[in-house]
C-alpha cells in the first residue's frame, strides 16, 4: 500500500478538556505523521459545507452547532494506508461501541461529542483536506 493522506478533526469535547496532545499521541503512536495542523473556530458556513452529505439527517443542525461551539483542531495525516488507519484508530462513531485504546473508546463522550473525524475514501479525503489547507501548508 502507497504513502495515503487523510483529514482529521479533533473536535470541540477534545480541545474544550485539553486532550489535543493526548489524541495526537494515540495518532503518532500509530505510526501516522501530522503533516499539517491548525487550531480554528469553524464558521457555521464551513460546517455546514464540511458535513453537507448529511445534511437530511435529523442530527444535521445539532452537528454544525456542535461543530461551531470551540476550537477545533484540522489536520493532515500521511502514512501507509492512512485512511484506514486512522479509522481504526479512531474506532467506531459511537463509543459505545469503539474497541479498546480507540481514540473514541478513550476519550469520546457521546455519538455527536465523538473526539474526531476522519476521511472515509481517498475522494473525500482530497475534498476535505482541500477545504481547510492549502498545498503549502503540508509539510510530509
Ligand atoms: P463524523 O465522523 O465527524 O461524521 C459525521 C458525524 O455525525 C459523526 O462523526 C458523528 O459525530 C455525528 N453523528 C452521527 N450520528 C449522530 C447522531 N445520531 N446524533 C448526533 N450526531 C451524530
Amino acid at each position: 500500500m502507497a504513502i495515503q493522506r487523510t483529514f482529521s478533526i479533533i473536535k470541540p469535547d477534545a480541545t474544550k478538556r485539553n486532550l489535543t496532545g493526548a489524541v495526537n499521541a494515540v495518532i503518532e503512536k500509530a505510526g501516522l505523521r501530522i503533516v499539517a495542523q491548525k487550531r480554528i473556530l469553524m464558521t457555521r458556513a464551513q460546517a455546514e459545507t464540511f458535513y453537507a452529505v448529511h445534511a437530511a439527517r435529523p442530527f444535521f443542525g445539532e452537528l454544525c452547532d456542535f461543530m461551531t461551539s470551540g476550537p477545533v483542531v484540522v489536520q493532515v495525516l500521511e502514512g501507509e494506508n492512512a485512511i484506514a488507519t486512522y479509522r481504526d484508530v479512531m474506532g467506531a462513531t459511537n463509543p459505545a461501541n469503539a474497541a479498546e485504546g480507540t481514540i473514541r473508546k478513550l476519550f469520546a463522550l457521546s455519538v455527536g461529542e465523538n473526539t474526531a473525524h476522519g476521511s472515509d475514501a481517498p475522494e473525500t479525503a482530497a475534498l476535505e483536506i482541500a477545504q481547510f489547507f492549502a498545498g503549502n501548508e503540508i509539510v510530509g
